[in-house]
């Protein structure tokens, strides 16, 4: 009793005399929090920066206290926090509350001087329940990271209900909620939301695959009703999850925001033991002055230094199989996809699903999943002999795989029954005719880390992996975990995830991977800390690519964004486009190609040759550059840009497209930005034999480019124009 009181008038002398202001800050941002004299971790400001932070020292916000805590670092259930908690327990005792104060922080420069890292500690009042928040700032980028540890040092067993990485308090007159929703072949279709009182969530509750219809990423236009590319205040926020997330966006009686944001809490209690911790996922935020456009940049630069493992090097060009063979091949059909590959001047060939399975093998989707063993029957020479030809064609080689899955019908599925996710007496539907594996199970870590490892030991000449995914989690139960910790499924199964990413890197850092999860469905920065790069959609046709692209450059860089010409008619939608738009619309991500060359036209392949030459000679300004969308494909005008322009602001490159026809009155402009306007640039067209455009072959200079714009002759649907601007004369 004596002990505890005279720790709270130490405590409250402490506080009172001399509250501590924490100031996390970037080059333009500042994240402030206060120890209010109770010891409560309070959360001031995120925005611009605030030289003098310390003023928040004495801040009153003459809130009546009986409506509520004021906006805490860390909300917990207990107390007066009548809000979403982010962060809910039941204690070993059994109480239900928490109530955080603050113990100490530290905040400590990083290595790479750019970044800088503050640990807030705090602990429960009455309970050894301790929790960490950590915030990393990213000077240059303007970008904050930030997660939770949450640590049990009680006598017994606490359980986690709610489990956030981050809770993000903001005051505005308005929040307009940009976020990306869709499906499979329609992955990140951007929608815009005011947000009203109470509280709008975005989650998943699939595990696998999670990104195809939300993604765990949104912005917020602050004091506007309409979202801007270039205008206005915008904080955007990302999640580095791969399993279920969720966003919770709150608003309460005082009008103000509240965003909380981590591992999805459905069905996931966590149960940790005496000393045990749990790390939450990191929150990636970025504020911005210069609109949407202005939050994707800071995004881009954090992803290509800091959140992706490619950072800014794309992988290379390339002719995947599938579209254009899908199961049906032997050695000859690859090889000849070689030589067509090279003959455009692709740079690599991926050999897609098919190629393995013998007991059951892989001539569907039906079989084989599990069997790791080269089919003998389709590929007597091995893969070996396929990837030496590549490279003797001087073409890298890469190879599909999808180890987190088993067909029934499989040599895995007869040995390993337990290993596949399943309530015990309950029937496992099949998904795409095939059963996830219980990644919350070490041995099924190891088997997955086998699969990745003996595949790139198949031959010495593999430089690429598709990693594919292609069903949810469904029914879980995992044989592996007890039965009071099958809410553990889900952190574990992503946390396994990981650990056998974390092998394979250590081993092989340098073999480029894709995310692919039947296309855009492992979309997210968790992801891509492991990833090179992602399968931006299984649609291939250019204009459904025009929104999917354009909502995921909203948070994720071109280099991570793979993007490939297709056959017409498209095998997703029917749809007939032309090889300039095609190639238009796949040139400003990664560029690829997935058909038959043999069944393009001579005509075809020598425009291919040339737009995959032209783009060799601007990929660093796609790849490197600042991007700026110039209107959205979701315009009425049917007309929208994307601009890429080099960090010197010496080059850019300008994708111009019509996809939709306007009439005869619709002329379509683009007033660029980002250039030098004192810089002349000289204005070419690419992938066209004769512009049609007046200033194509013009110097015009970058005040004329930026205060008047451009007007390509965009005048039908699948019209497109791609122009390279170079800077003369410095
Ligand atoms: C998924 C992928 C495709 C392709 C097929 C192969 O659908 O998204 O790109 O790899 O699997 O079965």
């Amino acid at each position: 009793m004596l002990t505890s009181l005279a720790a709270l008038l130490l405590c409250g002398n402490l506080f009172a005399a001399e509250p501590p202001v924490i100031d996390v800050a970037t080059d333009d941002l500042s994240l402030v929090l206060r120890v209010s004299p109770q010891g409560e971790v309070l959360f001031d400001h995120f925005g611009g920066r605030i030289e003098t932070a310390e003023s928040f020292a004495d801040y009153k916000n003459y809130r009546r206290s009986d409506y509520g805590t004021d906006p805490e670092a860390y909300p917990t259930m207990g107390g007066r926090n009548f809000r979403e908690p982010a962060l809910r327990v039941t204690h070993a005792d059994g109480d239900l509350n928490t109530e955080l104060r603050y113990v100490s922080h530290t905040q400590r420069t990083l290595a790479d001087k750019n970044v800088s890292e503050t640990v807030v500690r705090m602990k429960d009042a009455r309970l050894p329940l301790e929790v960490e928040l950590v915030y990393t700032a990213y000077a240059r980028e303007n970008v904050i990271t930030t997660h939770a540890v949450i640590r049990n040092g009680e006598k017994g067993d606490v359980v986690l209900h709610n489990f956030y990485s981050s809770a993000l308090p903001i005051r505005a007159r308005s929040y307009l909620l940009t976020h990306l929703h869709g499906a499979w072949a329609k992955e990140c279709q951007a929608e815009h939301t005011l947000l009203t009182h109470g509280a709008k969530s975005i989650e998943s509750r699939k595990e696998v695959r999670t990104t195809h219809t939300e993604n765990p990423a949104f912005m917020l236009t602050l004091d506007s009703e309409s979202f801007d590319e270039n205008y206005g205040e915008v904080i955007a926020g990302a999640l580095a999850w791969s399993g279920n997330f969720r966003l919770n966006f709150e608003i309460d009686e005082f009008d103000m925001l509240t965003v909380l944001a981590g591992a999805n809490p459905y069905a996931s209690e966590y149960t940790l033991r005496r000393g045990e911790s749990f790390t939450t996922p990191e929150m990636i935020y970025t504020y911005s002055f210069a609109g949407a456009g202005g939050a994707s940049r800071n995004l881009h630069d954090w992803a290509r230094n800091y959140g992706t493992w490619a950072k800014t090097h794309m992988v290379p060009t390339l002719l995947n199989s599938w579209e254009g063979a899908y199961f049906d091949f032997d050695a000859k059909t690859l090889t000849d996809m070689v030589d067509d590959a090279a003959a455009m001047g692709l740079e690599m060939f991926v050999l897609d699903d098919g190629w393995f399975g013998n007991k059951y093998p892989r001539d569907n989707a039906r079989a084989g999943l599990g069997d790791w063993e080269v089919n003998a029957k389709k590929l007597p020479e091995g893969i070996d002999y396929i990837a030496s030809y590549a490279h003797s064609k001087g073409l890298k080689f890469g190879i599909w795989i999808e180890p987190e899955m088993v067909n029934p019908d499989s040599e895995l599925a007869e040995k390993h029954p337990d290993w596949v996710v399943k309530a015990p007496g309950r029937e496992v539907p099949t998904m795409r005719q095939q059963w996830l594996l219980d990644l919350s199970n070490p041995a099924v870590q190891d088997f997955v880390f086998g699969v990745f490892d003996r595949t790139m030991g198949l031959s010495k000449q593999i430089d690429y992996i598709k990693w594919d995914a292609n069903r949810h989690a469904e029914s879980i139960g995992s044989k592996y975990l007890s039965a009071d910790r099958q809410t553990h499924f889900w952190i574990d199964y992503a946390q396994g995830f990981y650990k056998v990413l974390e092998r394979i890197r250590a081993k092989y850092p340098d073999v480029m991977i894709q995310a692919c999860a039947s296309g855009g469905g492992r979309v997210e920065y968790g992801a891509l800390g492991h990833f090179d790069e992602v399968w931006t959609s299984d649609n291939t046709e250019a204009l459904s690519r025009a929104r999917i692209q354009y909502g995921t450059s909203l948070f994720y860089p071109a280099t991570v964004m793979g993007s490939h010409v297709s056959a017409t008619p498209n095998h997703q939608t029917g749809n007939i486009t032309p090889i300039k738009f095609r190639f238009d619309m796949a040139c400003a991500g990664r560029l690829g190609m997935e058909l038959q060359p043999k069944k393009m036209t001579e005509a075809e392949r020598a425009f291919a040759r040339k737009a995959i030459e032209n783009y060799k000679g601007y990929r660093d300004i796609v790849a490197e550059g600042d991007l700026y969308r110039i209107g959205t494909p979701y315009d009425e005008s049917g007309a929208y840009a994307v601009l890429y322009v080099s960090k010197d602001r010496k080059r850019a490159v300008l994708f111009t497209y019509c996809i939709r026809y306007q009439g005869r009155t619709g002329l379509p402009e683009f007033r660029l930005r980002g250039l030098d306007p004192a810089a002349r640039y000289a204005v070419r067209e690419l992938n066209v034999e004769k512009s049609r455009c007046w200033f194509h072959g013009k110097t015009l200079g970058g005040d004329f480019l930026m205060q008047a714009g451009v007007n390509p002759k965009l005048e039908k649907i699948y019209d497109s124009c791609v122009f390279l601007l170079e800077a003369s004369g410095n």
